[in-house]
């Protein structure tokens, strides 16, 4: 029958039918948000303790607090979490030298959680920013610009170095032209042909990374500068998101990334119906820090919201959300 026919109209249609009682509103639910949809970022740093001011809720692990919350994010169902590093400034130059150091605080971290914790699976970041002293993700040219090519030839070795940690997971999440290849390539060559790459494919120059960039130490380097000369620009249209998409792919991506999140759910559904490979999509640090931060003020439920938030990510096609909020929240689905 024709929807829009005089046989499917009020009154015998009442749409409201579905939505009587509870038991009827699960039973008609398309999707559901469950743990294994839950992806942990977590900040690692030398010393113990540190709340990040600008994410309440969140801390920057040492080592030894981050395998014990490794157990219970595992414990709690959550499947892997993605590790980026809090770098000490003396450890940052502006080669990122510390970045292919196989004892850096990253590849230490990584040996403690797959030692301790191997049930849980480990999502390592693949670009420079934690490492250069000035805060972008690649290596700048003489005139100041990120330089492409010699980038991708450092990120190569920071992948296979990670990946002989024992990191799962690479994710590049630089925005270079071509990375995803030559990581595939390095990885291949250097035995590490089981290590899955999940590219952040779509990622776009946001105002809402600012948290994450507090957290780890390179709003400060980047001072005015910005990152668009390599994110993507919120106005170019979803079919650019879809090609950066294809050519990860074809280039060897194993899963993609869309990010951030919600403000590019559109973005997410268009790449989502037609990827042929796992589409996660990233709540990333602002979009969390405002929902606390109006929960804070007492003009958010942050539970609820958090749930509605986190749901339509997955109502827009999402296989699974990195998001700051993973303990708590599987926490709450555990309820
Ligand atoms: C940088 C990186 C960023 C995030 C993840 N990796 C910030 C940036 O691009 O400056 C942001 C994550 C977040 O805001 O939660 N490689």
């Amino acid at each position: 029958m024709n929807e829009t026919s005089p046989l499917g109209a009020y009154p015998t249609t009442r749409l409201r039918r579905l939505r009587r009682s509870a038991w009827l509103r699960r039973l008609v639910r398309a999707s559901r948000l469950c743990q294994d949809d839950l992806l942990w970022p977590v900040f690692v740093q030398e010393e113990s303790g540190g709340p990040v001011s600008s994410m309440p809720g969140v801390e920057r692990l040492s080592i030894d607090q981050l395998v014990k919350e490794s157990h219970r994010a595992a414990q709690l169902g959550i499947p892997a979490l993605a590790l980026f590093p809090v770098v000490d400034d003396q450890h940052k130059s502006p080669h990122a030298d510390e970045a292919l150091n196989p004892d850096n605080l990253a590849c230490r971290a990584i040996r403690a959680i797959k030692k301790e914790v191997p049930e849980i699976g480990i999502i390592g970041d693949v670009a420079l920013d934690p490492y250069t002293t000035h805060g972008q993700d690649g290596l700048l040219a003489a005139d100041g610009s990120v330089a492409n090519d010699p980038t991708v030839a450092v990120l190569c070795n920071q992948a296979a170095i990670l990946a002989q940690a024992g990191c799962d997971i690479v994710a590049p999440s630089d925005m270079m032209d071509g990375r995803i290849g030559a990581i595939r390539r390095a990885l291949d060559a250097a035995g590490h042909s089981q290590t899955a790459i999940l590219a952040y494919a779509a990622k776009y120059a946001s105002a809402y990374y600012g948290p994450f960039r507090d957290a780890v130490g390179s709003s400060k380097a980047l001072g005015q500068n910005d990152k668009k000369t390599y994110q993507m620009d919120p106005n170019r249209s979803p079919q650019e998101a879809w090609r950066e998409v294809a050519l990860d792919i074809a280039e060897g991506a194993d899963m993609v990334m869309i990010k951030p999140g919600l403000p590019y759910l559109d973005v997410l559904c268009h790449i989502a119906q037609q990827a042929s490979v796992p589409v996660l999509a990233y709540q990333v640090s602002g979009e969390y820090a405002a929902l606390q931060a109006a929960a804070a003020q007492g003009w958010l439920d942050f539970r609820p919201a958090q749930m509605e938030a986190l749901s339509a990510f997955k109502r827009a096609g999402a296989t699974a959300i990195f998001t700051y909020s993973a303990l708590e929240t599987a926490v709450w689905l555990s309820e």
